[in-house]
């Protein structure tokens, strides 16, 4: 193989900086990825003209203009160039169509993200049977072309940051194209205990724990999920290994701060405003996701009026959606859902001048930071969750010093600790009774614990948590052993 790589420094995800999707009139439409692994990349990367991002092209338009410019380089296109915010260059994969599907869908987010996050339903599923078999080798191939990018795209001694589960296999194969590189792979998910992660077959968990233990430094948010990765490695190989680190991402106030205070998101706070007026506002942001937990957090705030009925009229629930992984019907019958229920809390207790809930399925940007900027409680009950930035933006964009409840199964409960209202997702009850306290709490505690959160939520914004993660592999071009 040829190492012709020019990049000192490649990052890899499955999801890049910029989705484009054709439009009716021919036009496309370029506009950035979604999602706390974007957002954190995006801005640790703005200032690095030496990167390049290796992504796959994830529909037939992507894959159509990625086979289109030279060596799949997306900054040859015009309208890119513009979107990318960073001197930064992005090669999309044009995995085929089929590969991509039974890797992304089938593997990456109906299986790893359900390992992860502990969502399967054991009585039914999961089934790891002849077709998800031909899922898996789907997985092989294209984390196959991704290694192969890799090797490619890398200068010798270069630095390659993997990200995330879709990519669990690429360390050690890369390794093994590319001795000569530093590779840092880090996941943003949870980790689970050796003994559910066993529930995948036994060939699959070793291959991917193995994979993964191709880098030279294994990332994760927080302690606990670095913690029960270290115990998988013991169960499973009986190893100790060497190179697991905690690196918590944080959030960037000065970048949030230019983001919210733009003409887009004063008009969705004036849109917010004519249905909630001077009520309280409990503010929720996510993805339209399984692991989010909204499900739950309606049932707790349907039993909050119930219980505490001095809230009616007196306080609304904002719940803004963003659609996610809308391919996968289990994900477009649980938004579903949620749309019913929030429809019966209307019934149950909306009047003439108060609306108890408002309910937005939408991308939206500017509303979601409009949310945040008006919530007097930030709510975040995730069934699990590897950080969730939602809370920590909360937090520094909130103008109503806000209270925190939050699921103890977030890895943010970690950074945030005791300031933070933690609650069991699963318990509803709880719950409820900690959205009333955090309604009930006075303003002088809620401002001293939101200063406090508000530090942790920064202490590691996204640029330093990138540089922290380069530092713990050595100067690139350096043949010395990683710290
Ligand atoms: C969030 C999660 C990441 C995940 C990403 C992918 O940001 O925190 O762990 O990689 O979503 O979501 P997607 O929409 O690309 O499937």
């Amino acid at each position: 193989m040829s190492m012709a790589g020019r990049a000192s420094l490649v990052v890899a995800s499955n999801r890049g900086p910029l989705s484009i999707t054709a439009v009716a009139d021919g036009e496309d439409e370029v506009s950035r990825g979604s999602g706390g692994l974007v957002s954190g990349m995006q801005t640790a990367l703005a200032a690095s003209p030496e990167a390049v991002w290796v992504c796959a092209a994830m529909n037939d338009r992507e894959r159509a203009l990625a086979r289109q410019v030279h060596g799949g380089r997306l900054s040859d296109l015009p309208m890119v160039a513009t979107a990318l915010g960073g001197d930064f260059d992005v090669r999309m994969l044009p995995v085929d169509a089929a590969t991509f599907r039974a890797a992304y869908s089938g593997i990456a987010n109906s299986t790893l993200w359900f390992v992860l996050h502990r969502l399967y339903d054991p009585p039914k599923s999961p089934n790891f049977d002849a077709a998800w078999r031909r899922q898996w080798s789907s997985y092989l191939r294209y984390n196959e072309a991704f290694a192969q990018a890799l090797a490619e795209e890398a200068a010798p001694g270069g630095h390659v940051m993997v990200q995330d589960y879709h990519l669990f296999l690429v360390p050690r194969m890369l390794r093994e194209m590319r001795p000569d590189l530093r590779i840092v792979h880090f996941t943003h998910t949870p980790w689970v205990p050796p003994e559910y992660f066993a529930i995948l077959p036994d060939d699959v968990s070793r291959s991917i724990v193995l994979g993964m233990l191709g880098a030279d430094v294994i990332g994760f948010h927080t302690p606990r999920w670095a913690g029960l990765f270290q115990q998988t490695c013991r169960a499973m190989l009986d190893v100790d290994p060497p190179g697991v680190r905690t690196f918590p991402l944080g959030t960037d106030p000065d970048e949030l701060n230019k983001l919210a205070y733009r003409r887009d998101v004063e008009l969705a706070i004036t849109a917010i405003e004519e249905t909630v007026g001077e009520r309280r506002v409990i503010g929720r942001v996510d993805r339209t996701e399984l692991s989010k937990n909204v499900w739950r957090g309606l049932l707790a705030y349907r039993e909050l009026l119930r219980r505490y009925p001095q809230w009616r009229g007196r306080v609304c629930h904002v719940v803004y959606n963003n659609p996610s992984r809308e391919d996968l019907p289990a994900y477009r019958e649980y938004t579903a859902s949620i749309e019913r229920l929030a429809g019966d809390i209307d019934d149950e207790f909306g009047t003439d001048d108060w609306s108890p809930i408002l309910l937005e399925v939408v991308d939206d940007y500017p509303a979601a930071l409009a949310v945040l900027r008006r919530s007097d409680v930030v709510f975040v009950n995730s069934v699990r969750d590897g950080m969730n930035l939602v809370v920590l933006e909360g937090l520094v964009l909130s103008e109503r010093e806000p209270a925190v409840v939050l699921s103890r199964e977030a890895g943010a409960a970690e950074v945030l600790g005791a300031d933070a209202l933690c609650v069991n997702p699963f318990d509803v009850s709880a719950t409820a009774d900690a959205l009333h306290e955090a309604l009930t709490m006075p303003l002088a505690e809620r401002a001293a614990r939101a200063a406090r959160m508000r530090a942790a939520a920064t202490a590691l914004p996204p640029a330093p948590w990138f540089q922290a993660q380069l530092d713990a592999l050595g100067p690139a071009g350096d043949a010395s052993p990683p710290a």
